[in-house]
């Protein structure tokens, strides 16, 4: 990512962090419902309590409480490119491992964790047709022993050409050149798509 889209997704947080304090809000979530339906649709892939979970763009590692609201633990690893949220994340999870930064800054062994999952964290318009997250996608997927699951912004729904909107076919398509057997989730959000990425 370009040094100057990197500062506005890290602005803009900040902004939104000041304005909200931690809240769904701040993460441009509309509401925390919105949130966790998607928390819901990317644990499905069939997470279990004891797995080890490394979330990309992990915000508030918000993600790690939904999931062990109800006595389950996870192995949780977040990176998030803001600092404020990871410094957020940190207060809220003394028992995760948080890291500020890219996935691409940090030199984790392949396989590394049983899940890879990542909400929300390419939807910032990078004006590269999609190139930026297949690359993420590719290096989320060899970091994984069991799988990977990510959401997107559907552009056959989505109007606001601000966000990065993708073609959940095309990202399929992508995907199946990575991973066998691949499956596109869109039933749940009228704008949002989930693909599970199965090992
Ligand atoms: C919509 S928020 C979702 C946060 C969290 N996944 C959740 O659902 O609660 C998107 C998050 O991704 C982070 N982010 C955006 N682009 C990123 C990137 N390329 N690498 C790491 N984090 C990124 C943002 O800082 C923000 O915290």
């Amino acid at each position: 990512m370009k040094k100057e889209q990197r500062k506005r997704i890290i602005d803009k947080h900040r902004d939104s962090l000041t304005r909200h304090g931690h809240h769904p809000n701040a993460l441009y979530w509309s509401s925390r419902e919105i949130q966790e339906i998607r928390f819901r649709v990317l644990a499905e892939i069939g997470i279990k309590s004891g797995d080890s979970v490394l979330d990309v763009g992990c915000g508030f590692g918000d993600f790690k409480s939904w999931f062990e609201a109800d006595g389950k633990t996870l192995g949780f690893t977040g990176v998030d490119i803001s600092p404020d949220l990871i410094g957020e994340a940190e207060r809220l999870h003394p028992d995760a491992t948080l890291l500020c930064g890219e996935l691409s800054d940090f030199d984790f062994e392949p396989a590394a964790f049983d899940w890879v999952i990542l909400s929300g964290a390419m939807n910032e318009q990078l004006f590269d047709d999609g190139a930026y997250a297949r690359r993420q996608i590719a290096l989320m997927y060899d970091l994984c022993r069991k799988g990977t699951a990510f959401n997107m912004l559907d552009a056959r729904h989505l109007k606001a050409h601000d966000l990065q909107r993708t073609d959940p076919h095309r990202m399929l398509e992508f995907c199946n050149t990575l991973c066998v057997d691949c499956q596109l989730h869109d039933d749940y959000l009228k704008n949002d798509f989930t693909i599970y990425m199965p090992r």
